[in-house]
């Protein structure tokens, strides 16, 4: 199974990601960082513990990261799209209990996989920009990393020229960029056709073998009457961040481009992606992922969220 070590802000997608995660035997999560982003860090941090606590996986542990990007006092949140407490309607129980680790213990995580570990992050880039500089000889012996984030020569979700994740730290996004090797970026580009549509949450509703399977279409209609408000046209809604998730195992799914990416800092264009394309420049060591082939995406996405039961 790929080891992953996941840094998000859940957040509905993010949310949808962890589940994948918890579902997938393909997938072995071994720890979450929570930061702030959609919601504040405390709700995302709680939000993650309930998830990974109802697939009874009290072993992973989570690890509370940035609570604010690191140039700007305090964070725009996002009620609309993912709800006051940032999963739709639900709400972990007030009494949950729950065990936080400190954040040197990415470090830890680091020791103990080595090479087998790869890094995702759906989420805004502070906290693993921090985890860059504080622990920049473990961070070397990462395997690899994904992070979904900005737009490439398309419009953004945030502004007309920014995507969210990369809107929310700029500053964060380019210290990952500088410091990351087998970098994967997985933009918009490539996840907003990674669209979950009303006939495959009800197929997740009715099966019986999803630990899930009661939250997902509450959650659905939230995040899904949010888009249909934008875009009276789709036909569903984009789970951004389960798109590196499965990319991390099936990285033909999605077609790439090498190049180096940049984010604008400040500006109007603020949280603005980039590359240079004009024809002296030299390739890029960082892959883009530019299309989603949103058939295998969404067979594979069916395949672990539809478990046939033992
Ligand atoms: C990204 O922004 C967040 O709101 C989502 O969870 C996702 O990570 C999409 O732009
Ligand atoms: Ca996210």
């Amino acid at each position: 199974a790929k080891k992953i070590l996941l840094f998000c802000d859940p957040g509905i997608d993010d949310s949808i990601a962890i589940m994948y995660a918890m579902l997938d035997p393909d997938i072995e999560l071994v720890g979450i960082v929570t930061s702030y982003g959609n919601v504040t860090k405390d709700q995302a941090t709680a939000n993650a513990a309930y998830i990974v606590q109802l697939a009874d996986r009290f072993d992973i542990p989570i690890i509370p990261g940035a609570s604010q990007p690191v140039r700007e006092e305090g964070s725009v949140f996002y009620p609309g799209i993912h709800g006051e407490e940032g999963i739709g309607p639900i709400k972990p129980p007030g009494n949950m209990q729950y065990y936080t680790y400190p954040f040197d213990t990415i470090r830890l995580i680091i020791e103990r996989f080595r090479n087998e570990l790869i890094i995702v992050d759906t989420g805004r880039s502070t906290s693993l920009a921090t985890a860059f500089n504080l622990f920049p000889n473990e961070m070397n012996m990462v395997q690899s990393f994904y992070i979904m984030g900005g737009a490439f020569f398309i419009p953004g979700n945030v502004t007309p020229l920014a995507e969210a994740n990369f809107y929310g730290d700029p500053a964060s996004t380019n210290v990952v960029f500088k410091f990351a090797h087998n970098l994967t970026i997985v933009p918009l580009n490539a996840t907003q056709s990674a669209i979950l549509t009303p006939e495959i949450v009800e197929a997740i509703s009715a099966n019986q073998n999803n630990i899930y399977a009661s939250m997902i279409e509450p959650i659905f209609e939230h995040y899904y009457a949010f888009y249909k408000e934008r875009n009276p046209e789709l036909e569903g809604a984009p789970i951004h961040d389960v798109v590196p998730i499965i990319l991390v195992k099936n990285p033909s799914i999605a077609e790439y481009t090498y190049l180096d990416p940049n984010v604008i800092e400040t500006t109007d264009a603020k949280g603005m992606s980039y590359v240079d394309i004009r024809p002296s420049s030299k390739p890029g060591e960082i892959r883009i992922a530019i299309e989603l082939d949103y058939e295998a995406f969404i067979e594979e996405f069916r395949k672990v969220m539809l478990p046939e039961g033992s």
